[in-house]
């Protein structure tokens, strides 16, 4: 079913969200949650989505950018589901780049981010992920695991000359991610 997603100002969005319990790992109700976000995550065409956006206080992301023939070279994430994940940075380089958000639509901005990084957590069945990642899927998982702890990627932008709106700074409106 597709969900609301909160906008920045809802104090949900502020809260660290709650572990997934080990009772709830292949349960039907938390399989229903993953299904909302799924659904909600494709109505809008994003390349991610945390269960607090849609007002659920887990530990709980989905991410995932498949090939877009608008955007040949752009870097393709593997759809993920990812359960109290734990982020580790690789080596001290940081990349700027450009970030949209769900709950923030319709606006951009250039945000720093670990270049490398190391994730674990689980899938929706408690089994063990454990990946190395750089580049665009870096970026996207820290993004994802930011809203965990209450933080909204504005947050992380260095120099505010660099968040305005979508269509102002790219002269077209794009997907919210
Ligand atoms: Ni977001």
């Amino acid at each position: 079913m597709i969900r609301d997603v909160l906008r920045m100002g809802d104090a949900r969005l502020l809260r660290i969200a709650e572990p997934v319990p080990q009772t709830l790992f292949g349960s039907a109700e938390l399989q229903a949650l993953i299904t909302d976000m799924q659904d909600t995550m494709a109505s809008l065409n994003g390349a991610g989505l945390a269960a607090p956006q849609i007002g659920a206080n887990l530990r709980v992301v989905i991410f995932g950018v498949g090939a877009n023939p608008r955007y040949p070279d752009a870097e393709t994430v593997p759809f993920t589901i990812l359960c109290n994940p734990v982020l580790t940075p690789i080596g001290p380089e940081m990349e700027d780049g450009w970030e949209g958000c769900l709950s923030v639509p319709g606006m951009r901005g250039l945000v720093p981010r670990h270049a490398r990084l190391r994730y674990t957590g689980t899938d929706e069945r408690g089994q063990p992920i454990d990946r190395e990642v750089s580049g665009f899927h870096a970026r996207v998982v820290q993004h994802e695991c930011d809203h965990l702890d209450g933080i909204l990627y504005p947050r992380r932008i260095r120099d505010l000359s660099q968040f305005g709106f979508t269509r102002e700074i790219f002269g077209e409106d794009l997907a919210d991610d």
